[in-house]
């Protein structure tokens, strides 16, 4: 069983799992522009309070990689920075990169352009802690977490609810 919902940092991830039992979560909007989350909450789950806190050059990186990766995955740089625009907003969420280059990096069409606009940036800018975390994506409020019934009784799914999940399993694309 696993939770699924407003996972944005690995203290939610925590308390998901204290709270419902659950086996362990499941990430969605919450890795937007920050795919260490998933390192966060390996770290977490071993018990280790570490959180990866990068700076604005480690975040740029990231990006930079991320845009290049899609430019293979299209097999087109034009195609790839286009696609990669959308993320802009998500990986600088919180980041002073001001108003030019953010513009900028939603309008590149090459890689030589987002380099020439990330190269303008103070990469040793230190992580903005809150204003960098918290929703992202199409947020509306947050959702009250629901549990099979008399899941927090026994911790185990019984059969008819089994039966329910797997009738549900062939409707969903679940992926
Ligand atoms: C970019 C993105 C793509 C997703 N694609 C799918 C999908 O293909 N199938 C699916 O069942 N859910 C998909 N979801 C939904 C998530 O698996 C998850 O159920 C939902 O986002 C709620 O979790 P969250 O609060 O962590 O975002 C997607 C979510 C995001 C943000």
């Amino acid at each position: 069983m696993l939770g699924n919902g407003d996972i944005w940092s690995a203290a939610d991830a925590l308390r998901m799992v204290d709270e419902t039992g659950a086996d362990g979560v499941v990430v969605g909007r919450g890795c937007l522009g920050r795919p260490w989350l998933f390192g966060d909450l390996a770290a977490a789950f071993r018990g280790e309070g570490l959180r990866y806190m990068p700076t604005l050059g480690e975040v740029a990186v990231a990006f930079k990689r991320h845009a290049e990766l899609l430019v293979e995955f299209f097999g087109s740089e034009e195609h790839g920075c286009r696609d990669v625009r959308k993320h802009v907003a998500w990986y600088f969420k919180g980041y002073p990169i001001g108003g030019d280059v953010r513009s900028g990096l939603a309008m590149a069409s090459s890689l030589q352009e987002i380099d020439d606009l990330l190269g303008q940036l103070d990469r040793d800018a230190p992580y903005p802690g809150a204003d960098a975390e918290g929703p992202r994506g199409r947020a509306g409020h947050p959702k009250r977490t629901a549990l099979p019934d008399r899941w927090l009784e026994s911790r185990d799914v019984d059969s008819e609810f089994r039966k329910v999940l797997a009738a549900a399993e062939l409707h969903h694309s679940g992926g």
